[in-house]
């Protein structure tokens, strides 16, 4: 399946965000709620071919990026996925430009595994430890965004391993229905600042900028957001202090729109960049049954949703 170029929304498509606007707001959120996914099951759609979905699979892929920014798939032929694969399935989407890091392999796609040392070794994401709820590269340059995100399972832990989901737009909608002014706050441009580091020998400038934002290739929703305590920092701001604990509290609860599920052989996360955690996990020694995720990266979202 190929898709049509992506949408440039404007004005009518930025009107739910205007802080002004609560007739358009109210009328978004009550589309957003609409069939929403109740369960993991909703969001799984099984995929028989992946470099030339059908129109079934495309359809009903598509479908639950618009909704829920977020879809689960199955494949019926593990075997036959690889990494190369796994790309020409999210382009399918509009999901092109991938994001590299220095972890990545040549292909730009990350294989997520234990290290015990080289370069990776020191990065939560190669170790077995919980990895607190984040969005992808929100330490990034703004000309480095990440907009798409797809992790596929090629073998996982007997113990833990498993993640959790929420889409950024139902975090939206939970802060401001609370107030308003939280959605200002965690806009405002001097809210988050990564400071600089150094990592494996490479620089990084410190990067500051906002929580939500609108995107401006889009006209979507962006959400850059970390849990973790350490090298970063808030800006003196009291409402954005409520509204961090808000999110914390949020993050934390049994939310049913909290989507909770561990990634077995074959199975994948196709997402525009939605808010994420990880399980710590244990894992058997041979080199064969390790946990091993796939990481693709993307700086666009999914085309149309
Ligand atoms: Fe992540």
């Amino acid at each position: 399946m190929q898709v049509s170029s992506p949408k440039i929304s404007q004005t009518t498509e930025l009107a739910h965000f205007d802080l002004n606007n609560e007739s358009a707001y109210t009328a978004w959120r009550q589309r957003k709620y609409r069939a929403y996914p109740q369960s993991t099951e909703d969001l799984l759609v099984s995929v028989s071919h992946f470099p030339n979905l059908t129109e079934g699979e495309y359809t009903a892929i598509h479908a639950l990026l618009a909704k829920a920014n977020l879809c689960v798939y199955q494949a019926k032929d593990p075997a036959r996925v690889d990494k190369s694969t796994i790309k020409q399935f999210a382009a399918q989407f509009g999901y092109k430009n991938l994001d590299t890091n220095i972890c990545a392999d040549k292909d730009s796609i990350s294989l997520l595994q234990t290290k015990d040392a080289g370069r990776h070794a020191s990065y939560i994401p190669y170790s077995n430890r919980k990895i607190s709820w984040h969005t992808d590269g929100y330490y990034n340059k703004p000309e480095n965004t990440i907009r798409g995100m797809l992790l596929h399972c090629v073998n996982n832990a007997p113990v833990g391993g498993g993640n959790q989901y929420l889409d950024p737009e139902i975090l939206y909608i939970h802060l401001r229905d609370i107030n308003p002014e939280f959605i200002r706050a965690l806009m405002d441009e001097k809210a988050l600042t990564i400071p600089a580091n150094k990592e494996a020998g490479v620089e990084r400038a410190a990067q500051t900028g906002p929580v939500f934002s609108l995107d401006n290739r889009s006209g979507c929703l962006h959400l850059r957001y970390t849990a973790r305590t350490r090298s970063i920092e808030w800006d003196d701001n009291p409402l954005l202090k409520q509204a961090l604990a808000e999110i914390t509290r949020y993050l934390a609860s049994d939310s049913a729109f909290i989507f909770t599920h561990k990634l077995t052989a074959g199975q994948g996360v196709l997402c525009n960049n939605v808010l994420h955690n990880r399980m710590a996990f244990e894992e058997q020694e041979a080199p064969e049954s390790k946990r091993l995720i796939y990481r693709a990266r993307y700086y666009e979202r999914a085309a149309n949703t």
